[in-house]
């Protein structure tokens, strides 16, 4: 029996559609095996592979960060949907593992694509942030405000570790995956979302950061977490996973009018193979219908969706018309599924050589990353003079201060 999707219905009917018209994702070169576990925490590839599925994740290196990652899957995704930077009205990085409290992570990609029309803002909803980032967005598309946004996953899950503790350690990877939204009046697209939260069971699982009360005492929170560390109940958040999933895609499966035998895919938050079995026997559908690529790249929370949509696109596991759902789920408690009709990017498989945005895309990387090393040059040159003669430097940071006042 489906619990009807009551405050979320009914639905507006709309003649404007957020189709999803591009993507992209990007992992770190560096791979992390079972077998490097083994040196690490006391743990096994079998245990590992038959508990989760996970054979190797991917780990960032010392010059990669979440922002790095998701700036090449949005660029990747701007290139698929032909978009230039300057047409972005919003941009979206769903993140547990954000460079700073802030500045956002949306924002520095934001200035390193030069969006310089565009909004960013970083959301907070774990493993379920990509849908509610994707359904953010369609939103402000729909209701007519905005034409394109840019929606990104991404994550350094594997800085946040605690790599004595081989309940999470084993679990997470490093990723980005992105979409570009587009408004059009072509029905399809973005056909419902059913977003949830359960914040009795935050202590499930989570990370401990700057606002916790518990800073002031110690390097751990008061029931015993590290500080800006991973912590989880696994077992529970298995329970959790198992019990939501079902239902929260057969709601969006109500609310978008449609069946789940009209569905061609299922792309599942990637947390445990078990979890995601478990998912295709309660709904009683084929389990190839459901994308699985947790054996290569663990979990990586909010980049998991959108790294598994782009490996299914690639292996055209979907087709303009099919139907597809999404389901996250994760910290917060929070779960969150969607319905989707697929578009695909009309105009990328007909490209052929260097187009004009292709050039006036790269154009705008270039001229972002000069104006950077400007900037950076013209400080260490005044530094350099401040140094050389300190009496300019004293004057110069009066007038900077007068300038302000
Ligand atoms: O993305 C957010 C959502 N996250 C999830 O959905 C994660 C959901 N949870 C899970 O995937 C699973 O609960 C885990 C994979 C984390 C754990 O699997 P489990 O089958 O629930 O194992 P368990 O925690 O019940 O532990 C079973 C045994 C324990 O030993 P004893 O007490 O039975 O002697 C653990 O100490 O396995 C032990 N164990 C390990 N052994 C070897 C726990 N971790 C490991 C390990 N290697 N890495």
């Amino acid at each position: 029996m489906v619990t009807p999707p009551n405050n979320d219905m009914p639905v507006i009917p709309s003649t404007r559609y957020a189709h999803i018209v591009g993507w992209g994702m990007a992992v770190p070169e560096k791979i992390l095996t079972n077998q490097d576990l083994e040196a690490i925490v006391e743990t096994s590839d079998d245990w590992i592979q038959s508990r989760t599925g996970i054979k190797e994740r991917r780990i960032a290196g010392e010059t990669e960060s979440t922002a790095s990652l998701g700036l090449k899957a949005a660029r990747k995704a701007l290139e698929v949907a032909d978009i230039l930077p300057t047409d972005i009205d919003l941009i979206v990085v769903a993140t547990s593992t954000p460079e700073n409290i802030f500045p956002s992570t949306a924002s520095l990609i934001q200035n390193w694509l030069g969006a310089n029309r565009a909004g960013a803002f970083d959301l907070s909803a774990a493993c379920s942030g990509f849908v509610y980032g994707v359904d953010m967005a369609a939103q402000a598309i729909r209701s007519g405000s905005m034409q394109v946004a840019v929606v990104i996953g991404a994550e350094t899950m594997t800085r946040v570790m605690d790599w004595q503790d081989r309940g999470t350690c084993i679990l997470f990877g490093d990723g980005a995956g992105a979409v570009v939204l587009k408004a059009s009046d072509v029905e399809g697209g973005v056909l419902s979302a059913i977003l949830r939260s359960d914040g009795s069971g935050g202590d499930l699982l989570g990370i401990p950061t700057v606002g916790s009360e518990d800073l002031y005492h110690s390097d751990f929170s008061s029931n015993g977490h590290k500080m800006h560390k991973m912590h989880m109940n696994g077992g529970e958040v298995f329970k959790f996973a198992t019990r939501v999933i079902k239902d929260s895609i057969e709601q969006a499966l109500v609310k978008a009018n449609i069946s789940i035998e009209d569905l061609s895919l299922i792309v599942p938050h990637q947390a445990n193979e078990r979890i995601i079995k478990a998912a295709a026997r309660s709904l009683n559908v084929d389990p190839d219908m459901f994308v699985l690529n947790v054996d290569r790249y663990g979990n990586t929370s909010a980049a998991s969706i959108p790294i598994a949509l782009c490996e299914a696109i690639e292996q055209k596991r979907i087709k303009p018309d099919d139907y597809a759902a999404f389901i996250g789920f994760g910290g917060g408690l929070t779960w969150a599924s969607m319905v989707i009709k697929w578009t695909g990017a009309k105009t990328a498989d007909t490209r052929t050589g260097l187009s004009i945005n292709q050039q006036r895309r790269q154009f705008s990387y270039l001229s972002v990353r000069v104006r950077a090393q400007w900037k950076r040059f013209n400080q260490r040159l005044q530094n350099l003079a401040d140094r050389i003669n300190p009496r300019r430097g004293r004057i110069r940071r009066l007038r900077d201060k007068a300038d302000q006042l």
